[in-house]
């Protein structure tokens, strides 16, 4: 079983591998956020953003799940079903686990009034209301996806629920939110996903005693994790493969591979420090170059060089067992690669990842790396990058301390060095 985890800040291209390795999956899952994600895969059917659906969906042959450890707008989740199937996607072997947590009206209402709130220290958050339906799941207050089941139920936790926050809207200024209308928005739906909703643990329990090759899907990267990213610029779950086990429903022994996503250089959405951070017009020539900006909000991503410290950071955490390495060819503009080997802070030198006060005085401590002046197309396999850029590869295994199995060069499931 192989889970597939971003080693940075997020936006690492795990969407693009996650495609490619479930051509030869038969269970996909999403285990942990919800439709912050953002997974761009490009395909033999087009270009898709996927938020929640797995990127397993292309597939028919995989079953994908929307895990337990998700939080879920079912009202998003049948947009982008709907958009897929706009493309002639298959999308049937979709199921959503009846105990993820659903992701409400007001989680949306609240994220964005306490980023407004927090003013010039906010986030940054993507503004869908992840944290705050994590935070009514960790405070026992969330409605858990199986309640759609019970309409009257249902519709008395709707009620009540928006009773308690009417509070939290009203000392923002808010508008209150109906209760009926919500509820029917919601049950409206549960309706259209109907049997796709169900236990998954007796799925998962059924792949795992007959082998079935298990793809597990990460949403951003270990930078964010809200245990060992940045805390508190952060999400509200755990990105991390140990998140994976939790979120998914997988007994811990089962994952045998975790492959961690690195881009070859770093990006950012979202507030917090990042200490390989290209100022200016450099910045802003790579994130054209690269077409940097988010693809849950359309946000322009701040760029850096790569950052060995924070995917060191990730190998720690995550033992991966290998690295699939995205958008190299992006570096091919460059005569000379500065590399982020380590940070000084107070005058030290560390490869460790201090705690984010620390962090914000960090100083990246480069090694300048030869570029190779060449875009890489056409190329088949990786002994036959140019020199430079098989150096710089062998300098980000080195530095990380893991394998790299995987290089992309391009955007398509074909530019990919295996
Ligand atoms: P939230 O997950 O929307 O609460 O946002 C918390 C932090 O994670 C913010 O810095 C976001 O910009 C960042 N973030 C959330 N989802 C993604 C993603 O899919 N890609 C990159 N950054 C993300």
């Amino acid at each position: 079983m192989t889970a597939v985890v971003g080693a940075q800040w997020g936006d690492e291209g795990k969407g693009k591998i996650t495609d490619l390795l479930a051509q030869e999956a038969d269970v996909v899952i999403r285990y942990q956020g919800g439709n912050n994600a953002g997974h761009t895969v490009v395909n033999q059917h087009g270009t898709f953003k996927l938020h929640l659906v797995p990127s397993g969906i292309f597939n028919p042959n995989a079953l994908c799940i929307v895990g337990p450890g998700t939080v879920v707008n079912l009202q998003v989740l049948c947009e982008e079903l709907a958009n897929l199937e706009r493309s002639g996607i298959r999308t049937d072997n979709l199921r959503v686990a009846d105990r993820a947590h659903l992701l409400m009206p007001w989680h949306v209402a609240i994220d964005r009034l306490d980023e407004r709130e927090r003013g010039r220290q906010k986030l940054g958050t993507t503004g869908q209301g992840v944290g705050p339906a994590y935070a009514d799941k960790v405070s026992r207050h969330g409605i858990q996806v199986y309640e759609v089941r019970d309409e009257r139920r249902f519709r008395q936790r709707v009620a009540h629920e928006l009773e308690r926050q009417k509070k939290v809207l009203e000392r923002f200024g808010d508008a209150p939110l109906d209760a009926t209308a919500v509820a029917d928005e919601v049950l409206r739906a549960a309706t259209t996903l109907g049997d796709r909703i169900v236990d998954t643990l007796p799925l998962v329990e059924r792949a795992l005693k007959t082998d079935a090759r298990i793809l597990l899907e990460g949403q951003l990267g270990a930078m964010r994790d809200l245990d060992w990213g940045i805390y508190p610029y952060v999400t509200s779950s755990n990105p991390l493969a140990g998140g994976a086990a939790v979120g998914a429903g997988i007994p811990p022994r089962y994952i045998t591979k975790v492959i961690g996503v690195v881009k070859a250089y770093s990006t950012a959405v979202g507030e917090g420090p990042f200490p390989t951070e290209m100022a200016g017009s450099e910045g802003d020539a790579l994130r054209e170059r690269a077409n940097e900006y988010g693809a849950t909000t359309g946000r322009p991503r701040r760029v850096g060089w790569f950052d060995a410290v924070a995917a060191r950071h990730a190998h720690r955490l995550n033992a991966f067992t290998e690295l699939a390495v995205t958008k190299l060819d992006v570096l091919g503009a460059y005569r000379e690669i500065p590399f982020c080997v380590g940070y000084e802070v107070d005058g030290a030198l560390t490869t460790d990842m201090p705690p984010t006060a620390v962090l914000e005085r960090a100083v990246p401590r480069y090694e300048k790396l030869a570029g190779w002046c060449d875009p890489l197309t056409g190329v088949v396999d990786r002994a036959h990058l140019p020199d430079a850029a098989r150096a710089y590869l062998m300098r980000v295994e080195a530095t990380v301390g893991a394998p790299i199995g995987m290089v992309g060069i391009g955007p398509e499931r074909s530019a990919t060095l295996l």
